[in-house]
């Protein structure tokens, strides 16, 4: 069985598609949707959308949350809080759309693996509520404090997004964290799964903003028979994505959304100041 996996759409309609017709060529038997339909872009209303009437089981993720008013953001994301505000104004009015964010998972469990957003040692338990903190990104020192939870979690795959740069982070039965990434210009990666080992996949942004500097919609395929993990970079024309962001006024306002034009327009992540 082939499994597909995508999600941080984040209201980018180029990327989107591109990563439908990737999937259309694959023929998957299963499809999952990691969440972040909207956020930042200011167009979170067709993603969502898009999503909706295709039906894929999905996740929640921070962004459809904050936007559905569900959890409430750290008072220094002031970047994200406007993109929230600006997404909330286009998708409030759509019949139905909220109710549908706040309907999602925080996570699905099927026999073979987890589907989660970030991470599931964090989410809630039983009827508890979500917060900001069930979605802090994963640096070093995150990674470090999950893995007693990680050896003790009961299936061998989890597959999320959130942190926009794709990666498979592998734990061995004994010995540490083995982190698996693309070089810098590859299509895909294919890692074979171990047996002695457990798996936390980071299937990167479809949408961007991309974090690792490669303007690319990021998606992973599960093979069972394979017994393999795949991820994929898969390229899309930039251009017109890039003329409506460059031509949004509400971009100039976000610094983040200012660097994600500028690395379209360039091809390459602006120089760190
Ligand atoms: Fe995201």
């Amino acid at each position: 069985m082939r499994v597909y996996f995508f999600g941080d759409l984040h209201g980018n309609a180029y990327a989107l598609e591109a990563c439908m017709k990737h999937m259309d060529r694959i023929k998957p038997d299963e499809v999952y949707c990691l969440g972040d339909l909207a956020g930042w872009l200011p167009f979170g209303d067709r993603t969502l959308e898009r999503i909706r009437a295709a039906g894929f089981p999905t996740v929640a993720g921070n962004h459809d949350l904050l936007i559905a008013g569900a959890i409430v953001d750290r008072p220094e994301q002031i970047d994200r809080m406007q993109a929230t505000a600006y997404n909330a104004g286009l998708i409030f009015p759509v019949p139905g759309a909220i109710e549908f964010l706040l309907g999602l998972p925080l996570a699905i469990r099927s026999e073979a693996f987890t589907v989660v957003h970030h991470a599931p040692f964090v989410l809630p338990s039983g009827t508890g509520e979500p917060s900001i903190r069930c979605f802090d990104y994963l640096d070093e020192k995150a990674l470090r404090g999950f893995i007693p939870a990680w050896r003790d979690y009961p299936d061998r795959l989890i597959f999320s997004g959130h942190d926009h740069i794709p990666a498979v982070y592998e734990l061995p039965d004994a010995g540490d964290v083995v982190i698996h990434r693309h070089g810098a210009r590859d299509e895909s990666l294919r890692i074979r799964i171990e047996e002695k080992s457990r798996y936390w996949i980071k299937a990167g942004s479809v949408g961007g903003p991309y974090r690792d500097g490669i303007p690319a919609a990021n998606s992973v395929v599960y093979d069972s028979k394979e017994e393999t993990i795949t991820l994929h970079r898969i390229g899309y024309d930039t251009g017109p994505l890039y003329e409506t962001l460059a031509s949004h006024r509400f971009c100039r306002n976000l610094p983040t959304m200012a660097k994600y034009v500028e690395l379209l327009r360039s091809g390459k992540p602006p120089a760190e100041k």
